[in-house]
């Protein structure tokens, strides 16, 4: 299976769990930039406000086309119990492109389950694998355990 892995990250801490995916994942990877500035506290409440009217941005140049790879890994931040506006951007603009897809998130606490559904329907695909990590697995340590069970199943496949 030939695999690329496809992540945003505002604070770093989806780039964190995507570089211990991508150790454990023989894959391609590649991150996904917004143009709009997203940092402090007004970036912070404008994604919030864009995330929840399910708005698109417009991302800085990218290169890997999914459609060389069978398997495309999609990585996000929870905003609003949602997918982040860059990944909603990422997804409306490839979906034609995906042969299949695994989806990875990180939150605070919640809204994973739902975050997933939504982009199964953005993608028109059911995920051969998903991993949701809340805030306090990872300062635990739990999320390696749950890393490897995602990428083990991954490699099964
Ligand atoms: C605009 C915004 C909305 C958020 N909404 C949620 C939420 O609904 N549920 C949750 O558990 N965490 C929420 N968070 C927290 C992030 O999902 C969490 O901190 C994530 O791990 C950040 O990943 P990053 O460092 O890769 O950007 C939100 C963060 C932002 C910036």
């Amino acid at each position: 299976m030939t695999n690329l892995i496809i992540f945003y990250s505002r604070t770093g801490i989806t780039k964190k769990v995507t570089e211990l995916i991508f150790e454990n994942l023989s894959s391609d990877i590649e991150e996904i930039f917004d143009e709009k500035n997203r940092s402090g506290s007004i970036g912070y409440m404008k994604a919030g406000k864009d995330a929840m009217r399910k708005k698109l941005t417009t991302l800085k140049k990218y290169d890997k086309d999914p459609s060389s790879y069978e398997l495309t890994l999609i990585g996000t931040p929870i905003w609003a119990w949602n997918m982040s506006t860059p990944i909603r951007t990422y997804i409306t603009e490839n979906m034609d492109k995906f042969k299949n897809v695994a989806f990875f998130c990180t939150e605070g606490s919640s809204g994973g389950e739902k975050c997933f559904e939504n982009m199964s329907v953005l993608c028109d695909k059911k995920p051969l694998a998903t991993l949701e990590l809340n805030a306090k697995e990872i300062k635990e340590g739990i999320h390696i355990e749950k890393i490897k069970e995602y990428t083990d199943k991954i490699n099964n496949i």
